[in-house]
C-alpha cells in the first residue's frame, strides 16, 4: 500500500538516522538548475546539522549511467533530489534499499509503491505548482529536526526558481504557502504586493523596466531608452548621489507614478492586463543587504539558475547553504556573464529565422550550434514568454554531449493544448531508446543523433498538426 506523506518522511527519518548511527556514509545527488540546487542544499545542510557523514554533488540529468556510477561509489547510502524519476526499478537493482529520492516530477505508475520514492504526486499534492522538489527536501529536513524551518527561506527560492508562483497576483498554492508563510513567520522573507520589475535590488531603473518581459509591454519591453525616457517623465528621481536607483527604492507615491506612466503610455491598450501582471507579489529576504541579488526571491532564483547553466553548480550550492564572503562577487559576475549569453542566443535565433518553424500550434526552434545544452531550458522558457507566442507549445531542440540531440518543451501563457508534455516527451523518448519527461507545462528530451528524424516526425504528428489532442500516439 502507498504510504502516506507523514509516513514516507518517518520512512526517511528512520533510513537518515540509521546512516548516521552505523556510521554509513551518505552521497547526495542533485539537479544543475534553481530547483536542484536548492533541494540539495537543504537536504545536506540538514544531514551536516543531524551529524551525518555526507558528500554532494550535481549533475546535469539522470540516466543509466549515472546509477552505473552509483555501483562503484564507495558511499553507503544515496539520496537523489530533483532528479531520478522513472529509475526506481534500476536503482533497486544497484543499491538495494539504499537510496531515496525526494522529487516533484510526474513519475510512471510503477513507482507509485515504491517506498524509496518520495515524490510530492504519490501524495496527491500537484508537483508542477503545489510544491517543487526544494520543498520536498524542506519536508524532509523538518522529519529530521524542527530546528530546519529556517530552511524554508530556501525552499521559498525553489519555487520561485521553478515558477510555481502561478496563483493569483503570483502567489502560491499548497505546500509552497505554507512554506512560504513558515518563513514569513520567522520573520526571514517579505511578502508583499508590488511593481514586479526584474533585478528588484540591483538593476537601475530604466533597465528593469526595459528588462521586464511579462507583462510584455510593447514599445517598452527590451527598448531601455524609451523606458528612461517614460521614467523621466513620470517625475521620479532616477538617481541618488549618482547612482542609479533600483526598482525596491520606490516608495508608493513614486510606485504609482511610474504606473500612472505606464497606463498612460499604453493608451488604454491593454492597460488592465498589463497591469494585473505588473502587480504582484514578492518576497524579500530582509537579512540580506539591501541592493544584494540575494535579497529579492526572484532574484535570487535567477542567480541560482544562472549558477548551473554555465557549469559553476558550486557556487550556488555555497550561497544557498549560507556562505557570504567572496563567493557573493563570483555570483554576481556569473549573473551578468549569464545574462549576456542569453541576449546573446536570443538575438541570433531571432535573426536566422530559417531556424524557426511555426504552425497554429507550435513553434519548434532549431537552436543547434548555438545554445548550450545546459541553457535550453532557460531560452525555452523566454521564447515562450514572448507575446507573439502565446497560446503555443515551444520545442527548442540542440546539440547534447556524445552525438545526442537535447529538446525542451514549454507551454506559453495561455496554451489551452490538451497535451501534457510530460507525457509527450516521455512516450517519445522511449520510443527512439531516449529519456525524456518534466511536467505538465514544462519537459524536456534526450535522444541519440540518429534518431532524430524520426523524433521530429513523432512530434510532427503529435504536436505540430494536433489542435487539441489526447495522449501522444
Ligand atoms: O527540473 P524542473 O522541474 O526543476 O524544471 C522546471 C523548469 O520549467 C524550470 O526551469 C521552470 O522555470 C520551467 N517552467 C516554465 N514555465 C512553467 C513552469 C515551469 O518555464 N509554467
Ligand atoms: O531541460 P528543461 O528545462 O526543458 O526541462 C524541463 C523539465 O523537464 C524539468 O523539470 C526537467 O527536470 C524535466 N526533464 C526530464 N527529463 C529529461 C529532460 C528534462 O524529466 N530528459
Amino acid at each position: 500500500m502507498t504510504k502516506s506523506l507523514d509516513e514516507s518522511l518517518s520512512f526517511f527519518k528512520d533510513k537518515v538516522t540509521d546512516c548516521i548511527r552505523s556510521k554509513k556514509s551518505i552521497f547526495v545527488t542533485t539537479h544543475i538548475d534553481c530547483d536542484g540546487l536548492t533541494s540539495g542544499s537543504i537536504i545536506t545542510k540538514a544531514l551536516i546539522r543531524a551529524g551525518a557523514n555526507c558528500t554532494v554533488r550535481t549533475s546535469k540529468e539522470f540516466s543509466k549511467n549515472v546509477v552505473d556510477s552509483f555501483k562503484t561509489d564507495s558511499r553507503d547510502f544515496h539520496i537523489v533530489t530533483d532528479l531520478g524519476g522513472g529509475f526506481g526499478k534500476d536503482l533497486n537493482e544497484t543499491l538495494g534499499d539504499n537510496w531515496i529520492v525526494l522529487d516533484h516530477h510526474q513519475i510512471p505508475d510503477e513507482e507509485i509503491e515504491n517506498p524509496n520514492v518520495i515524490n510530492a504526486w504519490k501524495y496527491g499534492i500537484d508537483g508542477g505548482l503545489e510544491i517543487c522538489a526544494g520543498g520536498m527536501a524542506y519536508l524532509a529536513s523538518m522529519a529530521l529536526d524542527e530546528k530546519n524551518s529556517d530552511l524554508s527561506s530556501i525552499a521559498v527560492v525553489s519555487a520561485l526558481g521553478d515558477r510555481q508562483d502561478q496563483g493569483e497576483r503570483k502567489s502560491f498554492t499548497g505546500k509552497n504557502f505554507e512554506i512560504a508563510n513558515t518563513a514569513k513567520e520567522q520573520g526571514l522573507v517579505e511578502i508583499d504586493l508590488d511593481l514586479l520589475l526584474v533585478g528588484r535590488e540591483t538593476r537601475p531603473l530604466p533597465d528593469a523596466l526595459a528588462f521586464t518581459s511579462q507583462p510584455f509591454i510593447e514599445g517598452l519591453t527590451w527598448n531601455r531608452d524609451a523606458c528612461l525616457s517614460l521614467l523621466n517623465s513620470s517625475g521620479i528621481q532616477l538617481k541618488d548621489e549618482g547612482r542609479w536607483r533600483v526598482p525596491a527604492e520606490l516608495d508608493e507615491e513614486e510606485k504609482r507614478q511610474v504606473i500612472e506612466s505606464i497606463t498612460k503610455f499604453t493608451a488604454g491598450k491593454n492597460a488592465t492586463e498589463i497591469m494585473s501582471e505588473l502587480i504582484g507579489y514578492t518576497y524579500t529576504f530582509p537579512r540580506e543587504d539591501k541592493r544584494s541579488f540575494l535579497r529579492d526571491g526572484r532574484e535570487f532564483s535567477t542567480m541560482l539558475n544562472s549558477c548551473g547553466r554555465i557549469n559553476r553548480s558550486g557556487v550556488g550550492m555555497a550561497i544557498c547553504m549560507g556562505d557570504r564572503n567572496k563567493i557573493l562577487r563570483e555570483g554576481e559576475t556569473i549573473l551578468t556573464d549569464y545574462r549576456k549569453m542569453i541576449r546573446e542566443y536570443m538575438n541570433i535565433l531571432s535573426n536566422e529565422r530559417w531556424r524557426i518553424s511555426e504552425s497554429e500550434t507550435c513553434v519548434m526552434v532549431n537552436g543547434e550550434d548555438i545554445v548550450p545544452e545546459t541553457m535550453t531550458g532557460t531560452i525555452s522558457s523566454l521564447i515562450a514568454g514572448s507575446p507573439k507566442n502565446s497560446g503555443k507549445i515551444v520545442i527548442l531542440r540542440t546539440k547534447g554531449e556524445e552525438n545526442t540531440i537535447k529538446f525542451s518543451s514549454r507551454k506559453s501563457f495561455g496554451c489551452k493544448s490538451d497535451i501534457n508534455l510530460s507525457d509527450l516527451m516521455r512516450a517519445g523518448a522511449e520510443k527512439f531508446d531516449g529519456i525524456g519527461g518534466g511536467h505538465d507545462a514544462a519537459a524536456g528530451a534526450k535522444i541519440t543523433k540518429d534518431k532524430l528524424d524520426e523524433f521530429l516526425n513523432y512530434l510532427e504528428v503529435n504536436v505540430v498538426n494536433v489542435s487539441s489532442a489526447d495522449s501522444p500516439q
